[in-house]
């Protein structure tokens, strides 16, 4: 089974893998040629569930997928792997405290991350959905001192699309018109919604929307409180569109994004004053099975605030972590 993809997937029988896993065994991350095999990871409670998960994949009777296993132990899980994708994390339960929910992660990603540095191979590639999401990722690539930190990324993706969505609706324009946009920093309320180097056709897309209040009063909020708004809306939180993001990152990480700007949670070089070793939400593009940071952007003015305001948030939780750990 040598040409076999191996694809970890942790969280299996959550929700966003109720979408995800199906999408993965259809072939959408290595295309229509290549067969996987999928390492199923969660917790030993839900294994029932999860074998019903199983039933599922069976019957869908998807000719690239070569194989499922089963597991909670995440050295069998990661063994050998291609890809992976960190769904799995303790959700905030009622009345949770922020710092037992960062706690709590903490552990889980730091034991992913021994793990992940033990057997995994090490041009494989990671991508870590479950929130915190910037902070676990940070905390598996430290915890994997062997594992290439370049090949550790977080999800920013989902963001990015709700933005983009938006903007081609306003712009009346395709999606596929608009490039050159980035979120960038932290999964969370704080993120930035950057259009200052977007185009449409050339033209800045700021100028064919021509309506600044509209951006910053309507759609950096709107998309910042878009988790919250599907919550109220379907009671329960994101997971098709989550897990279709996910599948977004890694396909354009694996296949290429065709010269086009997408956002990634990237673990920081230092550039644009973003602490190294923070994994923090910046442009890239993927060509070849790489991604390339984009650099030397101007970031100025409004952008510089509101970059620097989410990246005091993610200095905020690492050490908030920090002080939990030692
Ligand atoms: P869910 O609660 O339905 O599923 C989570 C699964 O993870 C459960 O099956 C649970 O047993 C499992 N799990 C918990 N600890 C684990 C561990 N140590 N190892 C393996 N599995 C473990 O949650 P859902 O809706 O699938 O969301 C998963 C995560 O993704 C949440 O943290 C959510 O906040 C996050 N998320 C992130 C987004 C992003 O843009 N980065 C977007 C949407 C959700």
């Amino acid at each position: 089974t040598g040409h076999v993809k191996q694809i970890a997937v942790t969280g299996a029988a959550g929700q966003i893998c109720y979408s995800l896993l199906f999408r993965i065994a259809r072939g959408e991350l290595y295309g229509p040629r290549q067969p996987i095999s999928l390492r199923l990871l969660d917790l030993p409670q839900v294994q029932p569930a999860l074998r019903g998960v199983v039933m599922e994949l069976e019957d869908g009777a998807f000719p690239l997928l070569a194989d499922v296993a089963v597991t909670d132990d995440a050295r069998l899980a990661f063994r050998d792997i291609d890809a992976a994708i960190l769904v799995g994390s303790r959700p905030r339960s009622k009345g949770m405290e922020r710092r037992d929910l960062l706690a709590t992660n903490a552990e889980i990603f730091r034991l992913q991350g021994r793990a992940l540095n033990d057997v995994a191979k090490l041009d494989a590639k990671v991508l870590v959905v479950g929130n915190p999401a910037n902070t676990n990722a940070m905390i598996l690539s430290e915890h994997a001192p062997e594992f290439p930190s370049e090949n550790i990324t977080s999800m920013i993706r989902l963001d990015h699309n709700r933005a983009l969505a938006q903007l081609a609706r306003k712009a009346l324009v395709g999606l596929e018109e608009i490039k050159g946009l980035v979120v960038w920093g932290n999964h969370s309320p704080t993120m930035f919604v950057d259009w200052s180097h977007a185009t449409v056709a050339g033209r800045p897309l700021a100028d064919i929307v021509a309506d600044h209040d509209w951006y910053h009063k309507t759609l950096i909020p709107q998309v910042a409180r878009r988790g919250t708004a599907v919550i109220e809306a379907r009671g329960a939180s994101s997971a098709a569109s989550a897990a279709n993001a996910a599948i977004d990152h890694m396909r354009d990480w694996i296949n290429g994004s065709g010269g086009d700007w997408v956002s990634m949670g990237l673990c920081s070089d230092g550039s644009y004053g973003i602490p190294e070793g923070l994994f923090c939400g910046s442009p890239a593009i993927c060509a070849e099975g790489q991604y390339a940071r984009v650099a030397d952007l101007k970031i100025r003015g409004y952008a510089r605030v509101m970059l620097d305001r989410t990246v005091a948030e993610l200095i905020e939780e690492r050490e908030a972590v920090r002080a939990l750990v030692s």
